[in-house]
């Protein structure tokens, strides 16, 4: 095996956009002791990926040049490490690799057996290599930062979900409907009757005046805002929120780390929540469940082969996708 070469994607240095990634042939990586290796059926793109290429989190990541991108995978497992125990070669899995090491854009990836989750053969390898990041964070913001519980037996809460046509949002808006919640959503124009097909209660088109406002139709007051979009400032989120309300921000700017710390050191009711994801591997397989059990589902915007994923990088730097972007070598 370790002497076979296989098509990767990779860049060498910050910037240059969907321009800069080049394929190469490299060998089939071996894996470590505590290593899965993947015959890469699908991989998901994030905006993450083409930030880290921009230099967005230097001099953190990536942490050597040439990177090679790509962190949420899917496919078969066709060699296991000496020390792995939970999985074995021929089952189908999900893995998130980390941002550090990547390698998801290729056709075989290595991923830790700790952040590799078996799933199903029934659910696809497309659907699940979308979960990672996606549908973690949206997970993570409702369940642990705005504690709603998606059996549905907390208290009722109205949420507000921003970029709700996107990667995390069309996640955010299916999970919090499994909770007590009254859920009002933005997106463009053209995604106001698919957002509402996933459940949302209301839905505010964000390019109109009202819609900037980010009022809700009916008049509720907001107890938790899953902030998907970004350039919002809390002076918008503040009116419409209710004496509690928390506004949880996952791309949180200079000016929110501002509010963050002057709502904490104030001991402000309302608050603002950074949020960065943290992978749990039982938080995986739940949402893997839940797709197999048909309580939530996957929305690809695109398809694109590996030798292609130029065109899916420039996608994802657009910032259009309605749900997600995946690359299938
Ligand atoms: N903290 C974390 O751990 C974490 C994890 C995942 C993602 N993120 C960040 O969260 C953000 C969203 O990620 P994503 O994967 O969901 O992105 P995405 O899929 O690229 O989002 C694209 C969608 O957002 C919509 N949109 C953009 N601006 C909007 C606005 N002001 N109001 C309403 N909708 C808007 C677009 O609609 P139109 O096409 O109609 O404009 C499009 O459908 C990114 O900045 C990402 O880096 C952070």
């Amino acid at each position: 095996m370790a002497s076979r070469l296989m098509q990767a994607v990779l860049y060498e240095t910050y910037g240059g956009g969907s321009a800069a990634l080049k394929h190469v042939e490299v060998p089939i990586p071996r894996p470590k002791t505590d290593e899965v290796l993947v015959k890469v059926e699908a991989v998901s793109l994030n905006p993450i990926d083409w930030k880290i290429q921009k230099g967005m989190i230097r001099p953190f990541l990536p942490r050597k040049f040439p990177h090679f991108p790509g962190t949420d995978v899917a496919g078969e497992v066709v060699e296991v490490g000496a020390g792995v125990k939970s999985l074995k070669a021929g089952d189908k899995v999900v893995a998130f690799l980390s941002h550090a090491t990547g390698g998801g854009l290729a056709e075989y990836a290595v991923g830790k057996e700790a952040v590799t989750v078996y799933r199903p053969p029934e659910v696809t390898a497309a659907d699940s290599a979308a979960l990672p990041v996606a549908a973690l964070t949206a997970h993570q913001a409702l369940t642990q930062a705005a504690g709603i519980k998606l059996d549905g037996s907390g208290p009722q809460s109205n949420i507000l979900i921003t970029a709700a046509s996107g990667g995390v949002g069309h996640y955010a808006v299916q999970l919090a409907k499994l909770g007590n919640t009254h859920v009002t959503a933005t997106c463009g124009a053209r995604n106001i009757e698919f957002v509402k097909s996933l459940g949302a209660d209301e839905v505010i088109d964000y390019k109109t005046p009202e819609g900037a406002t980010l009022k809700s139709p009916s008049g509720k007051n907001y107890d938790a805002v899953v902030h998907c979009a970004s350039g919002i400032p809390w002076s918008v989120f503040e009116p419409n929120l209710s004496p509690n309300g928390k506004v949880i921000d996952i791309t949180p700017n200079p000016a929110a780390m501002v509010t963050f710390a002057f709502k904490k050191l104030t001991f402000s009711k309302k608050q603002l929540v950074p949020l960065l994801m943290s992978f749990k591997s039982e938080n995986l397989s739940y949402l893997i469940n839940l797709i197999k059990e048909g309580k939530l589902k996957t929305v690809i915007d695109s398809r694109y082969p590996l030798s292609k994923a130029e065109d899916a990088w420039a996608k994802s730097m657009d910032g259009h996708a309605t749900g997600k972007i995946i690359v299938e070598p």
